[in-house]
């Protein structure tokens, strides 16, 4: 009997010889893709082809990827965060005296420059009183407290208490709002009595 009257006439049942085998080798193909796309991104990573100068930009790609990261990581983490009663009308004097002592120096405020070396740091640390109209509360206070990964953003975590935490976020918050003027007559205000704040504790 040849091959095809073997699979017309053998045994009465249609007979797909090739069916098997061809999905074996689809999946051949498919996991030596996947070894050869491992290796490829391994062999990358210890090329030295990628340039992690913060003075070089950031492609294109690796930008838009990292923002989408970011954002969805943060907001699926501060969905649990509730704003205390009253932080919008949350007294912001308590909260700028700790912005201008661990903040300023990197984001700037109004009437205030950042320090020059910040223009070194990719990414920059943004001016928040423009950009952080786009974030909720939640959001503001999360990053405060968290950080962000490799972007030089630190999280207080460790250094401030919970009611601190809410006073710069609250002081954050307000940024939009606030003058220059307003932000001179706080650090005059606050120049003579020391910083100081509670001791962290963790929630
Ligand atoms: C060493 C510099 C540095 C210090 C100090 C610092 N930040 Fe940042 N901050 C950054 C950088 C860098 C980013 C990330 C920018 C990015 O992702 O593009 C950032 C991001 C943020 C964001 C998110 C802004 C946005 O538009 O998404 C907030 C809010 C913020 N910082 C608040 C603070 C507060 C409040 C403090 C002080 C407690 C502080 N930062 C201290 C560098 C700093």
């Amino acid at each position: 009997m040849s091959f095809c009257e073997s699979i017309i006439f053998g045994s009465g049942e249609i007979y797909l010889p090739d069916k098997e085998p061809l999905m074996k080798k689809a999946f051949k193909q498919l996991v030596f893709l996947l070894i050869l796309v491992v290796a490829a991104g391994i062999g990358f990573l210890y090329s030295g082809f990628y340039d992690v100068a913060a003075t070089a930009p950031h492609s294109f790609l690796f930008k838009e990827a990292v923002e989408v990261l970011v954002d969805h990581s943060v907001a699926r983490r501060a969905a649990d965060v509730k704003a205390p009663a009253g932080f919008e009308q949350m007294d912001i004097e308590p909260g700028f005296e700790h912005y201008d002592h661990m903040c300023v120096g990197c984001h700037g405020a109004p009437g205030v420059k950042p320090m020059d070396i910040t223009r070194g740091m990719n990414p920059e640390p943004p001016d928040l009183a423009k950009t952080v109209k786009d974030l909720s509360p939640a959001k503001i206070y999360w990053i405060i407290v968290h950080g962000l990964k490799m972007t030089g953003m630190p999280g207080i975590l460790e250094v401030a208490g919970e009611r601190d935490r809410w006073q710069i976020a609250a002081f954050v918050h307000r940024l939009p709002q606030l003058t220059a003027e307003k932000y001179r007559t706080m650090r005059a205000a606050a120049e003579g009595h020391p910083h100081h704040h509670e001791e962290p504790h963790q929630e």
